[in-house]
């Protein structure tokens, strides 16, 4: 199965770890989440998929939440995950988040799915069905996307960062997908597909952050054990190869463009059971 999942996708390394990034994200947004989720200590939580877990643990840290159900397909992340979360409240999960429905018990009052759901759910419908069946009546949902190319400047980095890429890789004699960046008419979308599988979409709340392309450099270099876009060639073999393809991409494209700062725009979407 998990070859299938990762089709597109490299995964090496069994590393994980939370970079400063993620970890500014978990403290920035864990009391909103809880809010957004309207989670107490009495709630029933599913974070899918999990990673490493901190999420969960900085919620449970703050005294909300009597159950957890962490999903994650990847062994190595509910390993991680395992050691940061109460063994009493905690249900550890591997499974493909398409498959949610069926790998939860009904009766769940707050589901989270973070920094994944545009390229780490890949059924998204049977996905946002499932949650709509694993919600109590009032039960929320809170997803969100985050990219780099709403934002004129933005965009046009992205576009010519992708362009390099491919052609460097192809120098090389490797093979490129790389998915493509959500943009305002793809978050529409996902909006409009949370209505059509048993949810209402309650709010939206965005949140715009500059970032300097030197940050946005070290940040892809300092997340181990990831999925990364396909780049496989003859000489395209390793997680720093395409590390530092990337980065490489990153400094044309910046020479190229002449942008010093990006846009990345992350929208959460936060829905409750049921139709209006
Ligand atoms: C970027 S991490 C996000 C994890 C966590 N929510 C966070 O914010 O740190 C993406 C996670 O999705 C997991 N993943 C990838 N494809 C998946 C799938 N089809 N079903 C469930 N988990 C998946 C990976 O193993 C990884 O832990």
């Amino acid at each position: 199965m998990a070859q299938e999942l990762f089709r597109d996708y490299v995964h090496d390394g069994e590393t994980v770890g939370v970079t400063q990034v993620r970890a500014g994200y978990v403290s920035e947004f864990s009391p909103k989440l809880i809010e957004w989720a309207g989670l107490t200590s009495q709630s029933v939580i599913v974070d899918a998929p999990c990673g490493t877990g901190d999420m969960s643990s900085a919620i449970e840290a703050q005294g909300i939440g009597r159950m957890f159900y962490l999903l994650d397909v990847n062994k190595t992340q509910l390993q991680a995950a395992q050691t940061k979360m109460p063994e009493n409240k905690t249900t550890l999960i591997q499974a493909d988040a398409s498959d949610i429905g069926r790998a939860i018990p009904a009766g769940v009052d707050g589901i989270l799915t973070l920094n994944a759901f545009d390229i780490y759910v890949p059924g998204k419908p049977s996905y946002l069905s499932g949650c709509s069946e694993l919600l109590n009546k009032d039960g929320r949902l809170v997803f969100d996307v985050a990219t780099f190319a709403i934002g004129e400047e933005s965009g046009r980095f992205m576009q010519a960062h992708d362009q390099e890429l491919t052609r460097m890789a192809a120098e090389q004699g490797a093979e490129t997908r790389l998915p493509k960046h959500p943009d305002q008419a793809q978050l529409d979308t996902y909006a409009e597909m949370v209505g059509r599988h048993g949810l209402t979409l309650l709010n939206t709340v965005t949140v715009q952050t500059r970032v300097p392309v030197e940050t946005y450099n070290n940040d892809t270099r300092l997340i181990p054990g990831r999925l990364r876009p396909r780049i496989v060639g003859p000489t395209i073999t390793t997680d720093q190869q395409r590390v530092d393809l990337f980065v490489s991409s990153s400094k044309r494209a910046a020479e190229q463009t002449a942008v010093s700062t990006l846009t990345n725009t992350r929208v959460f979407f936060i829905a409750r059971k049921g139709k209006n």
